[in-house]
């Protein structure tokens, strides 16, 4: 059910209050050091999709800046996908120094030459006998806990996880059941933005600043016109929002009346199918799952699921949205980008392909653009604490579940 206009979404959350927020989260080393050690050292975190390793022998590395870890992920010769820590068992060096690959066997340390199957089991130590006491079963690659969830891979840095994936998940593991297959990756890009990771996070969950910085989403000639004067309008009025316990979305509708440019025209003539930029007529298609477009929202674009902790996915038809951030310092951050769409079949659709990739590249680049200068500016002499609409209900439960686990852990029980 779609919340009136001039009801409040506070009052589903009532408990989420409605006072001002401390801006130290973006802002004090201190809170950083805590939200890497209690939160990004304990959570699961997406580090790539299993289609990323498709075949036994393929594998990734991922580099994880907080805490610092160097992951090697990789489909094993039985099919299972494992995380490991990447570093030889010998004396510690790093064993894999390329980003991805395919079809090895195993791996062998550059420095000496030890060998590790792709179990991560240390399979052959050159001048064995030379050793001491070799107890080589136990000096296999150190596991990362490594779990699959509709084809994304997550890896949790805390040997004893507080939560299984599944209760990590809660609400939203059974709600997108077979959603995300079928789409390949048609867009990967990176940017280090000199921002605290949860400014984007936090303009990827309301939708307040959409009538300000991207015009691609003009609502009509006329609007566009009342300089000073912003209209009511659909694109800035989120119309559906839930908010799980650790996890949150919101759904962003599209605007029916926009004029198309050529390029769209061109787009719609030639079918490629994105609610990206034209919202979808009418009810919910049936063949769409439980957690895409909750709310039943007429002329919806897309939902923008925020999994806590790092991980903003714009779910919409024919093409779906990751951005994992990953915070290096307290003010800058390694962002990760991927879109994933449906194969094409002949040039007029890949054409379509790469103007809506472009469309998306640009928004997410006026995001930016106005991010990185409020990071700058957001100095503790300056600005204390921040306001918040009942439109940013989505950034204030975000804040709410960092502080909870930060405070409490996983599952209530203080951190030590
Ligand atoms: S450190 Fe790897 S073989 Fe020596
Ligand atoms: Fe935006």
């Amino acid at each position: 059910m779609n919340q009136p206009a001039n009801e409040q979404w506070i009052r589903n959350y009532p408990d989420l209050g409605t006072e001002q927020l401390s801006t130290d989260a973006a802002t004090s080393p201190e809170f950083f050091e805590r939200e890497r050690d209690q939160v990004f050292r304990r959570s699961w975190l997406v580090v790539g999709r299993q289609q990323d390793v498709a075949d036994s022998g393929d594998w990734f590395l991922k580099e994880v800046p907080s805490p610092k870890a160097s992951v090697l992920v990789m489909r094993g010769d039985d099919g299972v996908i494992r995380a490991f820590y990447n570093t030889c068992k010998h004396r510690g060096s790093k064993l894999v120094h390329k980003n991805c690959g395919s079809g090895v066997k195993g791996f062998s340390c550059p420095l000496h030459g030890w060998v590790y199957d792709s179990s991560g089991n240390l399979a052959f130590v050159p001048d064995e006998n030379e050793f001491y006491q070799l107890d080589k079963p136990a000096l296999g690659l150190t596991k990362i806990n490594c779990e699959v969830w509709e084809g994304f891979i997550f890896i949790n840095l805390d040997p004893q996880p507080q939560l299984t994936l599944k209760e990590f998940l809660g609400e939203i593991h059974d709600s997108y059941n077979g959603y995300f297959d079928g789409l390949e990756e048609a867009s990967h890009y990176t940017v280090t933005a000199d921002i605290n990771w949860k400014l984007l996070f936090d303009v990827s969950v309301e939708a307040y600043h959409v009538f300000s910085i991207h015009p691609i989403h003009p609502v009509s000639d006329e609007t566009e016109k009342e300089v000073g004067k912003p209209p009511e309008i659909p694109e800035i009025k989120l119309p559906h929002i839930v908010l799980h316990e650790l996890h949150r979305l919101v759904t962003v509708p599209g605007n029916p009346f926009r004029p198309q440019s050529p390029v769209e025209q061109l787009m719609i003539k030639y079918g490629v199918v994105s609610s990206f930029t034209f919202p979808e007529p009418g009810e919910k298609p049936a063949d769409l799952p439980v957690g895409v477009n909750p709310g039943n929202v007429p002329a919806w674009s897309f939902d923008v699921l925020g999994m806590f902790p790092n991980n903003v996915v714009l779910t919409g038809r024919g093409i779906y949205v990751t951005i994992v951030m990953w915070p290096e310092a307290v003010d800058k951050t390694f962002f990760d980008i991927r879109i994933y769409m449906k194969p094409v079949n002949n040039m007029a659709e890949r054409i379509c392909r790469e103007a809506i990739i472009a469309m998306t590249r640009d928004v997410m680049r006026e995001d930016f653009d106005h991010v990185e200068p409020q990071q700058s500016a957001l100095s503790p002499d300056a600005i204390q604490y921040i306001q918040l609409s009942d439109q940013e209900l989505a950034v204030r439960h975000g804040y709410a579940a960092l502080r909870k686990v930060m405070n409490e852990g996983f599952r209530g029980e203080l951190v030590k």
